[in-house]
């Protein structure tokens, strides 16, 4: 005879409303089309287990932020989602502007002015096999969570990063924001066993690559703005988005030039600042690099400008606004 129980439908209720626990606690609203509305209650937030984004990783997401209620770079986040989706013949079962309103008053029932906003597409449910036509078709999910802020020390002190010794996602894989993050998970965990805030990978041709989400950048000692080749690292909005943001530094000559190319190891030991860039703390100085410092080993004048460049963008250019604040 099992041991194990045999829960009637009440009392599975029962058990997934008395799951929601402390760490769950800032996961505001969630919208799924599967459920076909918005939950509040982060015990609800649940996905089928037979759909294909959780047990093959067979989807895309983005994250993106809502700062003063207001979504910053909405466009090129969707912009990427849609390539994402197109590189694994993933059709939206929404039109941009459904997803857009969704987004919108899934932010709204949260009550959040700021948070973070994940959307994920996925294969939808329908069988366990690898095999995309088993399922019924793609689902949207889009979840609401409070922002995660970073340690100030990070911002003050800086960040420490090392080579990583995982090998670079191929880059068919790296240009899409896909639910298969797994090269990250990894990067993620050597980076708690080295010690460090971050690894970044680099490719077989000694090239810097990315860090597990975040995109890596440097100013050289001839005053360049270096990002390696998109592509073969994910685009990342924050990183492109200060890209461009930084011609006027270009224009009047503090920076000589802005460029996407490959960064040998040896050329970013010897830079002059080197920095991280993602969604969720926008830019963050490293201070060292595999045991070197990297300048004088402290926060640069390169960093703050970018920081200070993107704080502003955020203020001034917000993509959407939520219509409820
Ligand atoms: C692998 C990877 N690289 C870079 C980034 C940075 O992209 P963004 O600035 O759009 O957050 C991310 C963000 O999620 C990522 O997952």
């Amino acid at each position: 005879m099992s041991s194990l129980k045999i829960l009637a439908q009440e009392e599975l209720l029962e058990v997934v409303i008395q799951r929601a626990s402390k760490y769950s606690r800032p996961y505001l609203a969630m919208y799924s089309s599967w459920f076909g509305g918005i939950v509040k209650n982060p015990a609800c937030m649940l996905i089928p287990i037979d759909d294909h984004m959780v047990h093959r990783g067979d989807g895309v997401f983005e994250a993106l932020k809502c700062v003063n209620g207001k979504l910053y770079l909405f466009d090129r986040h969707m912009e990427r989602l849609l390539h994402s989706a197109r590189s694994i013949k993933l059709d939206l079962p929404v039109t941009v502007d459904e997803l857009k309103n969704i987004v919108i008053e899934t932010i709204r029932v949260s009550g959040a002015k700021d948070a973070v906003v994940r959307i994920f597409v996925s294969r939808g449910p329908g069988g366990f096999s690898a095999d995309p036509l088993e399922t019924v078709g793609p689902q949207i999910y889009v979840v609401v969570t409070e922002p995660l802020t970073p340690p100030k020390e990070h911002y003050e002190k800086g960040v420490t990063v090392r080579q990583s010794k995982i090998p670079m996602k191929p880059s068919h894989i790296a240009h899409i924001k896909t639910c298969n993050y797994l090269h990250s998970v990894m990067m993620s965990m050597e980076a708690h066993e080295m010690k460090v805030d971050f690894t970044v990978s680099v490719d077989e041709d000694g090239c810097l690559g990315e860090g597990p989400t975040e995109n890596i950048a440097i100013i050289t000692s001839g005053y360049e703005f270096l990002v390696p080749k998109f592509g073969k690292v994910l685009r990342g909005t924050t990183v492109s988005r200060a890209m461009e943001l930084a011609k006027d530094l270009v224009k009047i000559k503090v920076l000589s030039r802005i460029a996407e190319e490959c960064i040998p190891l040896e050329e970013v030991y010897r830079a002059h600042e080197v920095m991280m860039f993602g969604t969720t703390f926008d830019v963050l100085p490293v201070v060292r690099f595999d045991d070197k410092k990297i300048g004088h080993g402290q926060p640069g004048p390169f960093y703050k400008k970018l920081l200070k460049l993107i704080r502003e963008d955020m203020e001034k250019n917000p993509s959407v606004s939520i219509p409820v604040f």
